[in-house]
């Protein structure tokens, strides 16, 4: 553990870091929301048990037998939103961003998805200025980007406590096709508005850090055009694609760039008690910063560390604390069986359709920015010959 201030510390040690993450919503909540004031401490305390339920309810309907369902869709959208490409020179990362978008607002809103990715975007443009800045007004300053956040922030509860009211006032409960009938079927009810606050959590979550997860796979295909082949002769021939079962090449590409790439490189969470962790004592409101990142580099744990090997999943097992792409304990990711699949379908699927030709993927280079992703990477998604 180290610190640079009075009030944050850094953990780089799994033993640590698992405490700290199977500890949170007792000893620890997690990080602050924007704007959140001087009784965010209380409040996101006070947020625990209703988010908790939640999860409960969501987290059969994002399991792996669940996730199976949309497999076709998931391989139906990324042939879409590449085709549109059209072999043409692109910023992967907003493709990329645009897939998840889609693919997530399906899984949560089925027909009804229209307009959501959409807005997912304007989300994501508004708070990009909020993960690089230095410093963060308060909420009432006028300034442009608080604006531009608090007016998309108001047109997205808008939207969605309108899909939710109207699903609600369908005549007939039907079989659950999307999260959202799911949430409307629970036991006890779900208010309209907590039903709305954990679709949003669901969208969020499923956006922009899996687009940053593909978009450091295609940095690592690009760079190495044998391992693309190997994926494609995985995949089979472009007409059909193998059962997400048959992919264990392309999921331990996807195993291993979260290892070296994890999206969410590092997370906050803040103390709620007094608390003791290894020989520091912290008070309520200090921060812990947990970083994967630099635990998945760390040469106690992962033999050749900074080495891009997929074949050290043949017989990886990784300890408690040492792999954590998707965090651990109480607030592991609600998505991460969904990530999987969809990743590990389209690892497959780009290696199968494409040649990558992306000059700048070596340079691009993973940026601290939000999520961690290669910065600035530009790709041409050429269609491989049908038959070769
Ligand atoms: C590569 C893909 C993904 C990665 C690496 C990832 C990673 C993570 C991590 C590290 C956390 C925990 C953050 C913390 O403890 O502070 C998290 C939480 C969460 N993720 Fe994911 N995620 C991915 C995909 C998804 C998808 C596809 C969904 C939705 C379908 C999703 C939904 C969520 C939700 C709702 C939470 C909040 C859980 C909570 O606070 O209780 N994630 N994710």
């Amino acid at each position: 553990m180290f610190s640079f201030d009075d009030r944050v510390v850094f953990t780089i040690d799994p033993r640590l870091t698992h405490q700290v993450l199977t500890a949170t919503n007792h000893d620890y909540v997690t990080e602050l929301a924007p704007f959140a004031g001087s009784s965010a401490l209380h409040a996101a305390g006070e947020m625990i048990g209703p988010w908790m339920r939640a999860r409960r309810v969501v987290r059969p309907a994002l399991g792996d037998a669940a996730a199976s369902g949309l497999d076709g869709r998931i391989v139906a959208i990324l042939d879409a939103v590449l085709d549109r490409t059209a072999g043409r020179d692109v910023d992967v990362l907003p493709v990329m961003l645009d897939f998840a978008g889609q693919a997530v607002a399906e899984l949560c809103l089925g027909e009804d998805a229209a307009g959501i990715p959409e807005l997912l975007a304007a989300n994501h443009a508004a708070l990009l200025p909020f993960e690089d800045a230095d410093y963060q007004l308060p909420a009432w300053v006028p300034s442009p980007r608080n604006r531009r956040f608090v007016r998309v922030h108001r047109r997205t509860v808008e939207t969605l406590t309108r899909l939710v009211s109207a699903r609600r006032a369908e005549p007939t409960r039907r079989p659950h096709r999307d999260l959202l009938d799911v949430l409307l079927s629970a036991h006890p009810a779900m208010t309209d508005k907590s039903v709305t606050s954990t679709l949003w959590s669901v969208l969020v979550g499923g956006h922009g850090i899996p687009a940053a997860a593909l978009t450091s796979i295609v940095r690592e295909l690009a760079i190495r055009p044998r391992l693309a082949s190997d994926l494609a002769a995985e995949a089979g021939p472009p007409a059909g694609t193998e059962p997400y079962a048959r992919l264990p090449l392309a999921e331990a590409v996807v195993k291993e760039t979260l290892r070296l790439s994890p999206p969410a490189w590092m997370m906050t969470r803040v103390a709620c008690t007094a608390v003791t962790l290894g020989e520091w004592r912290l008070r309520p409101g200090d921060e812990v910063l947990c970083t994967p990142y630099l635990i998945h580099r760390d040469p106690r744990w992962w033999s050749q560390p900074d080495v891009f090997d997929p074949a050290r999943w043949e017989t990886a097992r990784p300890a408690p604390g040492t792999y954590l792409p998707f965090g651990s304990g109480s607030r592991y990711c609600l998505g991460a069986a969904v990530a999987m699949r969809q990743l590990t379908l389209a690892t497959s699927r780009i290696a199968q359709r494409f040649h990558l030709h992306a000059p700048n993927a070596v340079a691009a280079e993973p940026a601290f920015c939000g999520r961690l992703a290669p910065a600035g990477l530009r790709a041409e998604f050429r269609s491989v010959p049908f038959g070769l």
